[in-house]
């Protein structure tokens, strides 16, 4: 790929490109714990979320034109290619990019689904020229408002899916119990949010979800919650017969604010 300044970029085996300006980007995410979060997305334990997020976006569009969808920190693609299903089946067709720092993620994300636009890139410098997207969306992940301000079209949404305070609350009242990191709370991010982009809506969305006994383990390695906790706090849930656990999160929708 050769942009109009004659600079040239590689399109890897699986159909990403990798458009870091400088050198590697760094994500303490590595394959292991895309792997892991793709076993856990492929059980479907995020599926109503993405009903929920798709319907949004599908509510917003009054016409038929193709969506164009920004997922910004994408990880390893599953919730931007389901949400995109779920968006085609209602007849619209979607223009997906899914964005992470991380090519362990991105690799995994072009292996699995060819509908997306998949590249290697830093949420802080986008390599998009502005006003490219409808929809962004920042799902579980970092978020940069200045970028997303340049990249969303005028009357574009931000949409951000962060965890409720009941967010894999199974695992936290393990791993930090008598810690503050026992009850988890959003009201930064929120604020964060509300700073940049007029708050629209806020929805609650909670559910619980059966766990197998083979998913206690990838739910272990693809969450950041395992990353304080002790060997023995996480020995504990092993060993616990965890059957269900709660899925709980806030999706803040946001307006440009003109301001
Ligand atoms: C908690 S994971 C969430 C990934 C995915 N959205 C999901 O829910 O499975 C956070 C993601 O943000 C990515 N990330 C962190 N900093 C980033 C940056 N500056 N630019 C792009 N992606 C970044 C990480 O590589 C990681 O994939």
């Amino acid at each position: 790929m050769i942009c109009s300044d004659q600079h040239c970029f590689d399109i890897a085996k699986h159909g990403y490109v990798n458009l870091l300006s400088r050198g590697g980007g760094s994500s303490k995410y590595d394959k292991k714990i895309f792997q892991s979060r793709r076993l856990i997305n492929n059980a479907g334990l995020y599926n109503p979320l993405h009903v929920a997020v798709s319907q949004m976006i599908w509510n917003q569009q009054a016409s038929n034109e193709c969506i164009s969808i920004l997922d910004a920190g994408c990880g390893e693609g599953y919730h931007l290619n389901n949400i995109q299903l779920e968006i085609n089946q209602k007849k619209h067709n979607t223009l997906a990019v899914g964005i992470d720092i991380s090519k362990e993620g991105i690799s995994i994300a072009a292996a699995g689904y060819s509908n997306a636009i998949w590249c290697v890139a830093d949420i802080a410098n986008c390599p998009f020229a502005g006003q490219q997207f409808q929809f962004i969306l920042s799902i579980l992940s970092p978020a940069n408002y200045s970028e997303f301000q340049r990249l969303i079209s005028d009357n574009g949404l931000v949409i951000k899916v962060v965890p409720d305070q009941d967010y894999l609350k199974e695992l936290r009242e393990i791993f930090y119990e008598g810690s503050h990191k026992q009850v988890y709370s959003n009201f930064h991010t929120t604020s964060h949010f509300n700073e940049h982009f007029k708050l629209l809506e806020v929805e609650s969305i909670r559910y619980q979800v059966n766990l197998h006994k083979t998913l206690v383990e990838p739910l272990l390695g693809m969450t950041p919650l395992s990353w304080g906790a002790s060997k023995e706090r996480i020995e504990k849930v092993l060993q616990m017969n965890l059957k269900q656990v709660t899925m709980a999160f806030k999706v803040l929708i946001g307006k440009k604010s003109t301001t």
